[in-house]
């Protein structure tokens, strides 16, 4: 498995599913034009809407059932059978020069996520130029992490981000990225609305975070998304209590 990779999904039943619940869930939204969201909502209401969508998600849609008929088998291969996943699913809105939903450059293991997971980025509209997100490949932010270290890099919000660190990606595509990759993004300078969908996955056997982020952990942060037959049997037998 490469740190990130964009994986085709066109047609996916699932996929499309997951982009009719969201549209459902916006009200005055014409002819599910979601890429022209800004046309009808004022940048002011959008984070009222974006959590009104974000409860409705993760209250009465079966996401994890979804997410799994999309890529299950890509996961498996790339982390294994054995998988945590995200308790709740996010949802980004990134409407043209709406300043107060831009991310700085970070790596998601400044804030103590393990380097060994995977994110995975869904775009319900094609993401593209400054609408999409910026990612920084292995050798740019290993070089990074190393500078930062040895107090070489003061600011990592001078760092200058280019138009080729911008992924195109349509509707019909996901991505995978490895998170401790420096990633965000910029103000919104297109025409159109990005909205799209991100979730963290990793392998039940990856590190916990220490006890300074329960926030976390497996069972708050995390749940099970996936535990193979050879693995179930596994815990059976610790749970006898014969190796105490
Ligand atoms: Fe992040």
């Amino acid at each position: 498995m490469k740190t990130f990779q964009i994986l085709d999904k066109y047609n996916n039943k699932s996929l499309l599913k997951l982009k009719n619940f969201v549209e459902n869930s916006i009200p005055n939204l014409k002819n599910n034009n979601l890429d022209n969201l800004h046309k009808i909502y004022n940048k002011k209401n959008i984070n009222n809407l974006r959590l009104n969508i974000f409860k409705k998600i993760n209250s009465r849609l079966n996401w994890e059932n979804l997410i799994f008929n999309i890529c299950s088998d890509d996961l498996f291969k790339f982390l294994g059978q054995d998988l945590l996943i995200q308790s709740k699913i996010n949802l980004s809105i990134q409407m043209p020069n709406d300043e107060t939903s831009v991310l700085p450059i970070h790596s998601d293991s400044w804030s103590s996520d393990s380097p060994f997971q995977m994110n995975l980025w869904i775009p319900l509209t094609n993401a593209f130029d400054t609408n999409s997100m910026f990612l920084f490949d292995k050798k740019k932010s290993l070089n990074i992490f190393k500078k930062i270290s040895k107090d070489k890099l003061k600011n990592v919000n001078n760092l200058k981000i280019n138009k080729k660190n911008f992924f195109k990606i349509n509707f019909g595509q996901i991505l995978f990225f490895n998170p401790a990759l420096l990633h965000g993004n910029v103000l919104n300078k297109t025409n159109k609305t990005r909205i799209s969908l991100n979730l963290r996955i990793k392998s039940l056997f990856s590190p916990q975070p220490n006890q300074n982020h329960p926030d976390r952990r497996y069972g708050t942060y995390y749940k099970t998304f996936n535990i193979s037959e050879n693995t179930k049997f596994g815990i059976d037998i610790i749970k006898t209590d014969f190796f105490k």
